[in-house]
């Protein structure tokens, strides 16, 4: 008769994953530099800026009254690179500030970028009136995710000159990027037309596809939009070919191209237990709720089966597996994705929920001796009560955080 439910192994099992990936978690935690990512995270450092120095970048300190070219490479550093790291977009934007000179297309944008791209934007300038200048670049670029935003700025004094009267070397197709980087969802990039040309024709390496690929004819003032894409699902690096005939004399130029997949977003493994393990407690919750007593009909279809000794026992058990696995769901997203979030409203929610199930474990635990304290009815509606608040707090919790609730908080828009 007397048949008691052994702590089984799952308990034991419990406890013994709890304190290994506790002591997993000593890892990470590396003070970040200044980056915007560091107002919320400790360890996760992206930097977007402007890149003056870099060799791709030409800053010419004169420039005569003719057109010329200045290129300005902007760099994407980041401690990983995954799907959180995506720079949705990136604009400069350059200025001469007295407006000696006429800059064409002065904002240019480029989409999808990570750590570890390089950009280089190129302007067609000319000197309009002679005279001394500054340029001014201002970079503006966001995140999708959390929606950071970066900024940053250069500025550099120039003189606009007679120079020797030639036109010099202006090549009479420029191209506003000297390299052609992107992910899947492509690039744009402007060619300039400087002279009257014909048969432009762009040939890009395998695996991409350029659109147009023949322009027939295109005159000074011209600009044509190149759009780069690609479905390769493996990296592509090569060159493109633009060529054309100007005078009738074929010329060509080559940009090198390179393709990359997006970075795709690793399995998390924090999240994800944490998401089953938050699924597996609601479920429990219910269970050990309806065994201990919630609803009067079940309990009467229980009670026909079990001992009442037997049917507490059970309730004790489901509840300390509860709330033992609560403490674990809790650990591993702590250590996982919410690390730096500890302190979070809702986070804070999940504290006090474990708080309150606490409570109404140590009076179950020690039912006989507080029984004997207050009486059995203040007892009871205590276990009762505090259950159904914790209940209500631990649901309102999984609605504001849980992943699975994502859909209801997007329709409640909250
Ligand atoms: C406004 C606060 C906020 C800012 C700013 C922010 N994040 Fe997050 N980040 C979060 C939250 C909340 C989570 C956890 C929930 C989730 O997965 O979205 C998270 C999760 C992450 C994760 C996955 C979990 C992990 O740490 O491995 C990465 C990676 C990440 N952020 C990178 C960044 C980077 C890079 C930046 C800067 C460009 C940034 N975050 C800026 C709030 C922020």
């Amino acid at each position: 008769m007397k048949k008691r439910i052994h702590m089984p192994l799952l308990h034991k099992f419990i406890i013994a994953s709890m304190i290994l990936l506790l002591s997993l978690s000593a890892v990470s935690s590396v003070i970040s530099s200044n980056n915007p990512c560091a107002q919320c995270h400790r360890s996760n450092t992206e930097t977007c800026s402007l890149d003056p120095t870099n060799s791709q970048s030409n800053l010419p300190s004169t420039i005569q009254i003719q057109s010329s070219s200045i290129k300005m490479a902007v760099r994407i550093n980041g401690d990983r690179n995954n799907y959180f790291y995506r720079i949705a977009k990136l604009q400069v934007t350059l200025y001469s500030m007295q407006g000696n000179i006429d800059i064409k297309n002065p904002q240019q944008t480029v989409t999808d970028c990570y750590p570890g791209d390089t950009h280089v934007f190129l302007w067609q300038v000319t000197g309009v009136t002679l005279g001394s200048d500054t340029f001014h670049f201002i970079l503006s670029a966001f995140n999708s995710h959390q929606n950071v935003d970066f900024s940053d700025s250069y500025s550099y004094p120039i003189v606009v000159s007679q120079g020797n009267g030639s036109s010099g070397s202006q090549t009479a197709v420029e191209p506003s990027a000297s390299t052609i980087r992107f992910h899947e969802n492509g690039e744009t990039i402007t060619l300039f037309i400087n002279q009257p040309i014909e048969n432009l024709e762009i040939n890009p390496p395998r695996g991409i596809t350029v659109q147009p690929d023949i322009v027939p004819l295109a005159q000074p003032g011209d600009e044509i939009k190149l759009m780069f894409t690609s479905a390769s699902t493996t990296n592509i690096q090569g060159t493109a070919t633009i060529s054309w005939l100007e005078n009738n004399n074929p010329r060509e130029i080559t940009l090198p191209v390179e393709y990359s997949t997006t970075p795709q977003q690793p399995i998390d493994y924090y999240s994800l237990i944490g998401r089953i393990t938050a699924i597996s407690l609601l479920c429990l919750l219910i269970v050990s709720m309806i065994v201990g007593g919630a609803s009067k009909r079940i309990n009467t279809l229980i009670k026909k089966r079990i001992t009442t000794k037997q049917k507490n026992e059970l309730h004790c058990l489901l509840s300390w597996i509860f709330f033992e696995l609560a403490l674990f769901h809790g650990a591993i997203l702590l250590i996982g994705p919410y690390r730096d979030f500890i302190w979070n409203t809702n986070v804070i929610l999940g504290y006090v929920t474990a708080t309150g199930f606490f409570v109404v474990a140590v009076n179950g635990r020690f039912m006989t001796t507080i029984i004997h304290l207050i009486g059995a009815d203040l007892w009871r509606t205590i276990h009762k009560y505090v259950s159904w608040g914790t209940l209500f707090i631990a649901v309102t919790h999984a609605v504001l955080i849980g992943t699975e609730f994502a859909l209801i908080r997007g329709v409640l828009n909250i």
